[in-house]
Formats: C-alpha cells, structure tokens, sequence
C-alpha cells in the first residue's frame, strides 16, 4: 500500500553544445507566448558553444523540465532565457535556476543581474520579483512576435559583494 509520495528532487547541470536540441525543445515547449520567437537548434548549439554563456539544465528524475541561458558581461550579467515545461511549473524549479545564475554569476564576479520580461507576462514577472528583482527600465514594442508588438520591463538583481567571496 502506497502511503506517500516524494516530490522529484530538481538536480541542475551544466548544458553544453551536446544538450543542443534538449534544451531547444525545452524552450519551445515553454516559451509559447504569441510575442517569443522560436530559437532553433542551431543558435542554441552557438550559445552552448560560446565561453560568455552560461547554460544550465534542471533535470527531475533523469527528465529535462527547465533551462536558463545567461549572458556574462565583465561585472553585469543578462538572463537570455529561462523555461520551465508547463506540467511541473509552481514547484520552485524556476526559482531554482534563478538562484542558481545568480550564484554562478556572483562567483565570476558579477555585481548586476539584468533581464527583460514582456510586460503582460504575469507569472515570469512574480517570479522575478519574489527573487529581488527590481524594475530599472521600461522598453516600448520590445518584443515583436507574429503580429503582436508588447512592451518589455528592463529589471536588475544586485548580487551582494559577500557572495562573491563565497
Ligand atoms: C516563468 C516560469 C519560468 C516560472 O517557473 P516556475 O518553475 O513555475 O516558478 P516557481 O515555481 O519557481 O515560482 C516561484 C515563485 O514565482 C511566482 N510565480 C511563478 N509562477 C506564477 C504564476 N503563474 N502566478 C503567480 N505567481 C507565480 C510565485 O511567487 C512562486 O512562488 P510560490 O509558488 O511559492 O507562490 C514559467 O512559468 C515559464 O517557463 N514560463 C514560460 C517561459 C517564460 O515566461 N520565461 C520567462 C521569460 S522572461
């Protein structure tokens, strides 16, 4: 008799240019607002590839189910993508891959993580904001997808000085 059930523990690890279509996939499964654009596997396997960024797989019992990409920019830092599949949302992955890029980026000795959420995107910005992101920026039609034009918030979090000597 089943009389409880763990929930899956979230295991991070670093993508590289072999986890192309992974994380491609886990993109495109994710990011389906109207105003996204779809990134190909190709251009996910140049980022993998690229020394300035880094890439992170969140894995739940062996199966991918989020990804951040992050852009390394001598002490600031740019949140280039953050998906998580739509069947294990509201669990603390995204959060965990925040907190994690903003640890990796605090150890390469990064003070400003920056990012930009389209506006009526409610539950990435709830995210960002319980993860101490604040909103230094306001970007009118950033976002152009297929026929809709929506406006992006430039947001920012200050990584404490002490975690870089952690
Ligand atoms: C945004 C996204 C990454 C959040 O991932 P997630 O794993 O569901 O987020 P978490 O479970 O870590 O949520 C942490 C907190 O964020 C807030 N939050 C997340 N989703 C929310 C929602 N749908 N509504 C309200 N608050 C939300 C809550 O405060 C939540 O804490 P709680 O569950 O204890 O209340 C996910 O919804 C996603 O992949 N969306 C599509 C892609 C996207 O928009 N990416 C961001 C582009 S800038």
């Amino acid at each position: 008799m089943i009389i409880g059930v763990d929930p899956p523990r979230t295991e991070l690890r670093r993508a590289g240019p072999a986890d192309a279509e992974v994380a491609a996939a886990l993109r495109q499964s994710a990011m389906t607002d109207p105003w996204e654009r779809p990134w190909g596997v190709a251009s996910v396997g140049l980022l993998l590839r690229d020394p300035g960024v880094l890439a992170t797989l969140a894995l739940q019992d062996a199966a991918p189910v989020g990804t951040s990409f992050i852009r390394l920019a001598g002490d600031e830092a740019e949140v280039l993508a953050l998906a998580v599949v739509p069947d294990r949302r509201r669990r603390g992955i995204g959060r965990t891959l925040i907190d994690a890029a903003a640890r990796d980026c605090a150890l390469a000795g990064v003070a400003r993580l920056f990012l930009e959420v389209a506006e009526p995107n409610a539950p990435a910005r709830a995210l960002y904001a319980s993860c101490g992101f604040r909103q230094v920026g306001h970007r009118p039609g950033y976002y152009r997808g297929i026929g809709v034009a929506v406006d992006a918030l430039l947001l920012v979090r200050d990584l404490p000085a002490d975690r870089k000597r952690q």
